[in-house]
């Protein structure tokens, strides 16, 4: 299998030594080559540059690129996509008035979810999520972080990461599965929140470890919902069995969970829509990414991460989705770019980097993708015609994506 492009108006996000992340004023440049070409073998890229130095290459397929851009596919590292059912019901309340935190106080929010997941079958809800996966495939995601937390019970849980499992079996993107079983306190253990922790660290995650399904621990560290102290609990017992934290921090309340996830080597601090400056301090010397969820922002209408801080602070930043039923029912990262640049006033530039190298980096995968780099993974968005990349942001909501390729397969 051998796949050639010509003509490439502007090859984004090419570089010919390895990258895996950029931080702070590096965040500000794309590297690009104009009229360019690309040729990959199976699921690596082999040989790209200037159409000035092309000497013809037999290839399988040829695909003509003329007057279209090609990037990395968007490296999507925060979402919640296997879920059953949905929330239109709170978000409709929502609108009339009712905030996140009223719907979670009367048993909604994640709990109802829980609900409806803990009364789906294994294979009803492998069908929702893959129909979701396939969606957002469609609209340029190649690799994707896919979180537990709407099972709550230990068995739900398991079940959750089993779909992951045969998701991952069956898809050409790379999935990166997370295990937030300290998502919400579950009705049963309301007045007994440690017993569900013991539950977590004693019984879940050992469990989890066996399965050797994932590799990141994730916590809702919140007020209502798990605290300084359990998340300390949680990081530590899951790091006992090689789970590394992906944590959700400041979505509504400033905790601390950030230095505490640094504190933990922490893969990622994500949410961050609202920061202090110890967290920033925090983030500085740690291999930590911090990581904005504008789609989350935009739907609940809180507060959007204060973006510009962190990257002028010289820290590096990913974008990603939160694709969930609550916050942030979009996949869309093409919106997630678009809102980056209008409501987190990245430049094109930063935004393409946040949701490709960095967010690759947010999964712990950037050796492998994110750039156009030889020996690097086939994973490509192929636009519609346009000018320049910048209509990408520019164009909010017209979908850029015409071609995939995907592990090295056109679709
Ligand atoms: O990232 N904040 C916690 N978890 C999700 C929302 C979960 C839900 O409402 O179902 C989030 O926003
Ligand atoms: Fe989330």
């Amino acid at each position: 299998m051998s796949i050639l492009i010509t003509n490439i108006k502007q090859l984004l996000q090419v570089h010919k030594h390895n990258i895996t992340i950029l931080r702070g004023e590096e965040m500000k440049k794309l590297s690009i080559l104009e009229n360019a070409y690309l040729y990959i073998e199976h699921d690596t890229i082999i040989e790209y540059g200037t159409m000035d130095e092309y000497h013809p290459i037999d290839a399988e397929t040829t695909f003509d690129a003329t007057g279209r851009i090609v990037l990395p596919s968007w490296c999507d590292s925060h979402t919640h996509i296997v879920y059953a059912g949905d929330r239109t019901g709170e978000y409709v309340d929502r609108i009339n008035g009712l905030s996140y935190a009223d719907i979670a106080s009367r048993g909604g929010g994640i709990l109802n979810s829980a609900k409806k997941l803990q009364n789906t079958s294994e294979e009803d809800l492998y069908n929702q999520s893959i129909n979701r996966l396939d969606e957002i495939i469609k609209m340029g995601t190649g690799a994707v972080e896919i979180k537990t937390g709407y099972g709550l019970t230990v068995d739900a849980e398991l079940k959750m990461l089993k779909v992951i499992k045969r998701i991952k079996q069956d898809t050409l993107a790379f999935i990166a599965p997370t295990l937030l079983a300290a998502h919400a306190i579950p009705e049963e253990y309301r007045k007994n929140k440690e017993e569900y922790i013991k539950l977590i660290t004693n019984e879940l995650i050992p469990k989890a470890g066996d399965l050797n399904i994932s590799h990141f621990i994730d916590v809702f560290c919140e007020e209502g919902y798990f605290d300084i102290e359990d998340l300390e609990t949680i990081l530590k017992a899951g790091q006992a069995h090689n789970f590394r934290p992906k944590i959700h921090v400041n979505q509504f309340n400033i905790l601390g969970g950030v230095a505490l996830g640094v504190k933990h080597n922490a893969l990622s601090v994500d949410h961050l829509e609202l920061l202090n400056d110890e967290d920033i301090e925090a983030l500085k010397e740690s291999d930590t990414m911090p990581v904005a969820l504008p789609g989350c922002s935009f739907f609940l209408g809180i507060p959007y991460t204060p973006a510009r801080k962190l990257i002028d602070a010289g820290l590096p930043l990913a974008i990603a989705t939160d694709y969930n039923p609550g916050s942030a029912p979009s996949g869309n990262m093409n919106f997630i770019v678009g809102a980056a640049c209008a409501k987190l006033k990245l430049t094109p530039e930063e935004a393409i980097n946040a949701a490709t190298i960095n967010g690759a980096y947010a999964m712990g995968i950037s050796n492998m993708y994110g750039s156009v780099t030889r020996g690097k993974k086939a994973n490509f968005i192929i636009t519609k015609p346009m000018k320049h990349y910048r209509e990408i942001p520019y164009s909010f909501t017209h979908n850029p994506v015409d071609q995939i390729i995907i592990n090295g397969q056109l679709l």
